[in-house]
């Protein structure tokens, strides 16, 4: 019977076992937005991970929505991320970069002066966020002109290219949570009239030309996809979702990603894990709210070649271990998830040996 403790070979990543650590923001990057020492700890501590996928990392300035969260567009964050992933694998881990671009889900005072909120569609995601003068309203997007959108998917590409400089083993694009590849698939955001929206196949198209234009750098073999058909998070509706993510998930099979990583929520009108066994043939990540006997049962029957824990590895740097060994599980504290500096970040202790 397979297990969570077995290897797993995820396109060209070789896994030592099946216990993924999920993408986390963290919001700890200095005033660059890069990574800094406490993440180079943070990650080593956590590299008995079969994988570890980062938090979301902004592709360029106007991609970058909360404070403190790090980039991948600068030569000072790629030699940080070096730091990073020269740890992880010194370690024995492997680290996959999970590239995020919030698209309306900003506000201008989290980001660069210079940097814009650029989305689909002019369409305010109704909420507000976290700033240093406390929660706004999200700001209201540009849209994109056609003739910008190679650009877009250009930055992917180039962030592709600095993750792979700065040592990652791979890149994840995050398309769910109401962040712009979402926008793009969902109808509510999504009016456009062009290349790019209007049908289903206009509206999945950004994700697909996108995981291309990444797969061009990296290769199938180290790219990943991040979904939750049917999340409502940040504002994001759409008026068919089992059609989008049944046209979606036809389309990308043949791209052979390294892995699908689907974020499965039962309580949805619509079942995410039925959409993907029904239109989608590749390795499968599967994540929320599991836990050992869950995650194991799923392994053994074949339903995932992996699954991919958050919260737990926040207060649990050796969660492996603690699978292995039955033993009990760290809370975590919910004050220090997005507080600054090494409280609640690298000062959960490993148990004894
Ligand atoms: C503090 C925190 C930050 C998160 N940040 C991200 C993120 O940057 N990207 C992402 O795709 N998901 C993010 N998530 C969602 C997690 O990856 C995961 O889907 C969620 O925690 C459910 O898994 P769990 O039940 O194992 O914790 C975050 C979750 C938490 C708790």
């Amino acid at each position: 019977m397979t297990t969570l403790f077995d290897p797993v070979q995820l396109g060209d990543l070789s896994l030592k076992n099946r216990i993924v650590m999920a993408p986390m923001t963290r919001s700890r990057a200095d005033a660059q937005d890069a990574p800094t020492d406490l993440h180079v700890e943070y990650y080593r501590q956590r590299a008995t991970a079969g994988l570890i996928i980062s938090e979301g990392t902004q592709p360029s300035l106007n991609g970058k929505g909360y404070c403190r969260t790090p980039g991948i567009h600068s030569a000072t964050q790629i030699a940080a991320w070096r730091k990073v992933t020269d740890a992880v694998h010194a370690a024995g881990g492997l680290l996959v970069m999970q590239l995020m671009h919030v698209g309306r889900i900003a506000h201008p005072l989290n980001k660069a002066a210079s940097a814009e909120t650029v989305a689909p569609s002019a369409v305010t995601a109704r909420g507000k966020m976290y700033t240093e003068s406390g929660m706004l309203d999200f700001a209201t997007p540009r849209a994109l002109r056609t003739d910008e959108i190679p650009a877009l998917i250009d930055e992917y590409r180039q962030a592709t290219r600095n993750a792979l400089a700065a040592g990652c083993d791979g890149v994840e694009l995050h398309a769910t949570s109401g962040y712009l590849p979402a926008q793009f698939l969902s109808s509510g955001s999504n009016q456009r009239q062009d290349a790019y929206g209007g049908s289903v196949a206009k509206r999945i198209r950004f994700v697909v030309d996108t995981l291309q234009a990444m797969i061009a750098e990296a290769g199938a073999g180290r790219v990943g996809l991040r979904i939750c058909p049917g999340n409502p998070f940040n504002d994001l509706h759409d008026d068919d979702v089992a059609g989008t993510f049944a046209a979606l998930l036809q389309a990308i099979t043949p791209l052979k990603l390294a892995y699908l990583h689907l974020v499965y929520l039962p309580a949805l009108p619509v079942d995410g894990l039925q959409l993907v066994q029904a239109h989608y043939q590749g390795p499968l990540i599967i994540n929320d709210s599991l836990d050992f006997a869950k995650a194991s049962d799923y392994i053994a029957n074949g339903t995932t070649a992996a699954a991919s824990f958050g919260r737990y590895f926040v207060s649990n740097p050796d969660l492996v271990e603690r699978f292995r060994t039955g033993a009990e599980l760290a809370p975590f504290d919910t004050t220090t998830l997005y507080a600054d500096g090494p409280r609640g970040y690298i000062d959960y202790p490993p148990l004894p040996a």
